[in-house]
């Protein structure tokens, strides 16, 4: 870290550039840069005093207060120097840390938590990094903002744009969007287009046409982004009284939030925040496992997929934050584990039926919980946080086929009836006695 002011550091060729600079890649090889910054002089007990004097979960924000919001809180390890009249926020973050004895069971983890960040405003983790990166993208005056998406980034950038005032332009894989997300993103006002083609497709485009166009990207290879997602595990420490898990485990599909995850336990030791790290555990699904194929070859080769999965959040098959994913991986003795489709929605219709619920993608840390539960990575008694990263609504097609779907096995099938009370009768009759309930 320098020692007098923040910049940015390209992580391949080690090239310097001003904190202030709009460009979100090396201008000399490409590489992703990565935003270093001055860590403040407190440390440990003191340091843990001034976010904790903030407030945690729970606390009503007053509008006046940027640091009740759950990522300006941490503001001394995200980006210290920005203006509050430059900070586009809206509360984000403060999300809960729950525990549901079915999912606990389900997944054969006793100590499992589950941090939703699903109870974002937009109902995804990006809010965290996207009031960051627009709060910057205000400050260094950007005409215009864009991002590629699976349709949560969309979705957040759209609605803090419109919070801004600043145009928003999107590139969304057509066909492939959730529709909860796709709703959003046209609802918060963004210019939309839908992209014959995949993700993968998306960010090359959006890529190169925020350099051609001069508009500041929003994705998650813009270290601004990166800096606001750590605050989901700053967040999660301060809710366990800074005493670290045994395992964080999250989903995995462009690997933005593994870096984030690593980064934030780099700083969170470097300041003496904690004194033990967690280890990561990274989850992809089957048919979008670039990241878990390498990781099983030891990291000998980067790998691209043509992805396919029910989880499209995270049907990515050339993640593009791979390197810093290897570093965190690496740096927290983590692991990177793919399971099935099947998995995944066993997963979630548990996570769903507990009353708590969440997208698809989130869903697979749960599933990832349980494999390493049941090969005996995870031990009986470690403590467990599974991150849940988008809310239930976010992809409505996919619950409805579920549970009209009656061959599934924790299908709640909706049953059509006659307006009149005998049917009503009939059907109450039914599931109410002993042997009657699905
Ligand atoms: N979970 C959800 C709900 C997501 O939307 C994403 C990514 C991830 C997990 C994976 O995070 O990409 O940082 O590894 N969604 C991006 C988007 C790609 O465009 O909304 P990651």
């Amino acid at each position: 870290m320098t020692a007098s002011r923040n910049l940015l550091r390209c992580e391949s060729c080690g090239t310097e550039l001003d904190e202030l600079d709009p460009r979100t890649s090396c201008p000399k090889c490409g590489g992703l840069l990565s935003l270093e910054i001055e860590l403040p002089s407190e440390r440990g007990a003191a340091l843990r005093a001034l976010f904790d004097a903030r407030g945690s979960v729970g606390t009503i924000p007053e509008s006046s207060d940027i640091g009740a919001s759950g990522v300006w809180r941490f503001r001394e390890l995200v980006l210290p120097q920005i203006p509050d009249k430059n900070v586009v926020t809206q509360w984000e973050g403060n999300t809960p840390l729950l525990q549901r004895e079915a999912v606990a069971r389900w997944a054969n983890v006793p100590e499992l938590m589950l941090k939703h960040e699903g109870h974002n405003p937009t109902g995804s983790f990006k809010d965290r990094g996207m009031t960051v990166a627009v709060s910057q993208a205000v400050r260094i005056g950007a005409s215009a903002v864009s991002c590629a998406s699976t349709g949560n980034t969309s979705a957040s950038l759209a609605a803090y744009a419109a919070l801004a005032g600043i145009p928003a332009i999107v590139l969304v894989p057509a066909g492939q969007v959730a529709l909860g997300k796709l709703a959003q993103t046209l609802a918060y006002g963004a210019r939309t287009l839908l992209v014959r083609g995949d993700f993968d497709d998306c960010l090359r485009l959006a890529r190169e046409s925020s350099e051609r166009l001069g508009v500041y990207l929003a994705n998650s290879i813009n270290p601004f982004r990166i800096a606001g997602q750590t605050t989901i595990v700053l967040e999660l420490l301060q809710q366990l009284g800074w005493r670290a898990p045994d395992w964080i485990v999250l989903p995995a599909g462009n690997l933005g939030n593994t870096a984030a995850f690593g980064a934030a336990l780099r700083i969170a030791r470097a300041t003496g925040l904690i004194d033990s790290s967690p280890r990561l555990a990274a989850v992809q699904a089957e048919g979008a496992a670039p990241f878990a194929r390498s990781f099983r070859s030891g990291f000998a080769e980067r790998k691209s997929v043509r992805a396919e999965t029910v989880a499209t959040a995270i049907k990515i098959g050339d993640p593009a934050s791979y390197e810093r994913g290897v570093r965190a991986i690496r740096e927290t003795n983590g692991v990177v584990l793919d399971v099935s489709d099947a998995e995944i929605l066993e997963a979630k219709a548990v996570i769903d039926a507990s009353g708590v619920g969440c997208e698809p993608a989130s869903a697979a840390s749960v599933a990832g919980a349980r494999r390493l539960s049941k090969d005996g990575t995870i031990s009986r008694g470690d403590r467990v946080v599974a991150v849940l990263t988008g809310h239930i609504l976010k992809d409505p097609g996919i619950l409805l086929d579920y549970h009209k779907d009656a061959s599934r096995s924790m299908a709640n099938t909706p049953i059509e009836i006659d307006a009149e009370i005998s049917a009503v009768e009939g059907v109450l009759k039914h599931a109410l006695s002993p042997s009657g309930s699905r």
